[in-house]
């Protein structure tokens, strides 16, 4: 339906889908090669994915699918070995580390399973680190707005190892939100908590996603967590395999969670064979 477009002085046109939604993330034939010796890993072999502003996306997969490359490709902490990327329109595909540095500090917010916070360094100060590398003013109090804004209003001095596993994530997520980006990009970042912390997160990320329609984008081996964004982008082998709308997002901190195997079920039901079980096997 998108084709590939191209305006008339060659700039990219940025898809639009059924709601008039402009793609904040447009990828095409992109292809991942890690090179390690005499030996090429194929990470990815030509993935095209659309993501639009204000959408709410889960990518799953098993172990050495692709996820985290691909999570890298969109949050410029990588690039591709082949194909396009194109954020908000530009074609980041081809920049500089230190463009592709400054479109990250300005466009994305990327939270890492593992935290990534430093270790002797006030949750406060942790979250003030995107403002000083982007040079912006008024720093303490915007970096205060959002520990307050992730409920850490009262955490402000402690450090990493004065907060809970939940609690430090949420410090990483003020981090990323700090800088107001347009987007959320995150690499399991329930991974690493337990379910309530879980849930928590995943209340934050929902509320940024309603309230400021910020677009969330974030890999989960979780099919529950999972089921609380809007659409399953499935890859295996480097691939995208399926790519589906969820129907009734769940709202989190509302429903039970119910046993793994029925979770399962659920949503391979309605992801993986979106009610037609011959097209996977
Ligand atoms: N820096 C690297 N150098 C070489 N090979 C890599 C590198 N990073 C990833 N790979 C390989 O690329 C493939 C995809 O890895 P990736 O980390 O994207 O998988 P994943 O889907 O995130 O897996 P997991 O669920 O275990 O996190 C794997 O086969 C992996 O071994
Ligand atoms: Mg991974």
């Amino acid at each position: 339906m998108f084709g590939f477009l191209k305006s008339k002085n060659g700039a990219h046109e940025r898809p639009v889908d059924a709601q008039g939604r402009h793609a904040v993330i447009d990828i095409r034939r992109v292809a991942k090669v890690y090179k390690m010796g005499d030996i090429e890993v194929h990470a990815l072999r030509g993935v095209d994915v659309q993501i639009y502003e204000g959408d709410f996306i889960s990518i799953m997969g098993p172990s050495g699918s692709g996820k985290s490359t691909l999570m890298n490709i969109l949050g410029c902490l990588d690039q591709p070995s082949q194909g396009e990327y194109y954020l908000d329109g530009e074609n980041v595909s081809k920049l500089s580390e230190g463009d592709l540095a400054r479109v990250r500090n300005k466009k994305i917010g990327f939270v890492f399973q593992s935290f990534n916070l430093l270790k002797r360094t006030s949750a406060l100060r942790q979250v003030e680190l995107p403002l000083i590398y982007g040079g912006a003013g008024g720093r303490a109090k915007r970096a205060a707005a959002a520990l307050e804004s992730v409920g850490l209003g009262n955490r402000l001095d402690h450090l990493p190892s004065e907060l809970s596993g939940g609690q430090q994530q949420r410090v990483a997520i003020a981090r990323a939100l700090v800088n107001e980006p347009a987007m959320i990009l995150a690499d399991e970042p329930t991974g690493n908590l337990d379910s309530r912390s879980g849930s928590e997160v995943m209340q934050i990320f929902q509320r940024l996603n309603r309230e400021q329609g910020i677009t969330v984008v974030f890999v989960t081996h979780d099919p529950w967590i999972a089921r609380h964004t809007r659409r399953i982008i499935m890859l295996r082998d480097g691939l995208v395999i399926a790519d589906r709308e969820i129907a009734h997002p769940l709202v989190a901190g509302e429903a039970e969670r119910p046993s793994e195997a029925d979770e399962m079920e659920t949503l391979f039901k309605e992801t993986y064979y979106g009610g037609k079980k011959d097209e996977y096997n």
